[in-house]
């Protein structure tokens, strides 16, 4: 009997080893345990061993048994673990990252693109008065950008009697920069303009701005054309083309409007374009000799370029969204459609 069950034992030893899936080790199970196993069998036959025997048959049985049991139960943990560890058909649960906002990844763009171009960054004030926001920049007293319905005044005390208020361009930011410091200057400045419109597909009474601009001797309109050039090309593609047209701004003379070729239809004409093949992403021009000075800048011996983009025209264009409010809304499903790669 004894010899039997070490028989017996090592067997199973040898095989639970060996059992490599969850199956093999349920059928050493029945095979060493269930019903028809040995170990049934010799319990059956307990009653033919002699009565003074059978005390320490029935122990050495039960004690081999109980061994087996052990031994597979461990080798069914060990296989749960493993499975646990490796089921690569286990459906994994989705991890959530955080993600940059469009219009933030917009402005980090513009912001290296033109730090390539020897620009430095530079933010500026979301409160100005009256002075920096249109005195300083030969915005004429009675423009209709100076009007409430146009402009947030802000209750707050005056300074020098120009009123406070939200800045409604970030153009304020060149009178700063060249009341402060002397050229040549290359400043990029994105930041919050306000401007009291109503809400709707294309406006947010608060959206983002990109000034930049540069002040130094001899600088014309073909360092800027260039300038523009190089960051279409940057921002929208090699094949980019851009186009300058007339326009009117105070603060600049001459000023233009840039259109870019479609960055969607590449110029074949599209409905984004509204089938021109253009579109327009920012205006510009050589700083007008007026403004040059209210920043005491001797506006005879320096000549400065300047440009001011909005940056939710920019998001909306390259992302094709159709409505500036989602940019605003933060909904986790709009925003999750923008994880940088
Ligand atoms: N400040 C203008 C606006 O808000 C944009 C702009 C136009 C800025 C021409 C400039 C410029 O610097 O040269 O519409």
């Amino acid at each position: 009997m004894h010899e039997r069950l070490q028989a017996i034992l090592s067997e199973a030893r040898g095989e639970v080893a060996a059992a490599s899936t969850k199956e093999a080790v349920e059928a050493l199970r029945v095979k060493y345990l269930g019903k028809k196993a040995e170990f049934t069998n010799l319990m059956k036959g307990l009653k033919d061993v002699a009565a003074a025997d059978r005390p320490a048959v029935g122990k050495a049985i039960n004690d081999t048994k109980t061994e087996i049991e052990a031994m597979i139960e461990a080798a069914a943990e060990r296989g749960k673990k493993a499975a646990d560890a490796y089921d690569v058909s286990f459906q994994a649960k989705r991890i959530s990252f955080g993600s940059k906002h469009p219009l933030s990844q917009v402005i980090e763009e513009v912001c290296a693109i033109f730090k390539g171009l020897g620009f430095r960054v530079a933010e500026g004030n979301e409160i100005e008065d009256e002075w920096f926001n249109f005195d300083a920049l030969n915005v004429p007293a009675n423009h209709t950008s100076r009007d409430v319905t146009d402009t947030f005044y802000l209750d707050l005390p005056q300074r020098d009697g120009y009123k406070k208020l939200l800045r409604c361009h970030t153009s304020p930011q060149q009178i700063r920069i060249m009341a402060n410091e002397k050229p040549p200057l290359a400043v990029i400045s994105p930041g919050r303009v306000y401007r009291p419109d109503a809400v709707d597909a294309s406006h947010l009474f608060m959206f983002h701005q990109i000034e930049g601009f540069a002040v130094q001797e001899d600088l014309n309109l073909s360092h800027l054309k260039g300038v523009l050039q190089k960051f279409a090309q940057e921002m929208f593609g090699k094949e980019t083309q851009i186009r300058f047209r007339p326009s009117f701004f105070p603060f600049t003379e001459p000023s233009a409007e840039v259109d870019v070729s479609c960055i969607i239809c590449k110029g074949k004409g599209c409905p984004v374009c509204k089938r021109t093949g253009w579109l327009e992403v920012l205006g510009c021009g050589m700083i007008h000799p007026n403004v040059l000075k209210a920043s005491g800048i001797d506006s005879e011996k320096y000549k400065g370029f300047a440009f001011g983009m909005g940056v939710e025209r920019i998001a909306m264009l390259r992302y094709r969204i159709s409505d500036i409010r989602m940019l605003i809304e933060n909904d986790v499903k709009f925003l999750e459609q923008f994880y940088e790669v």
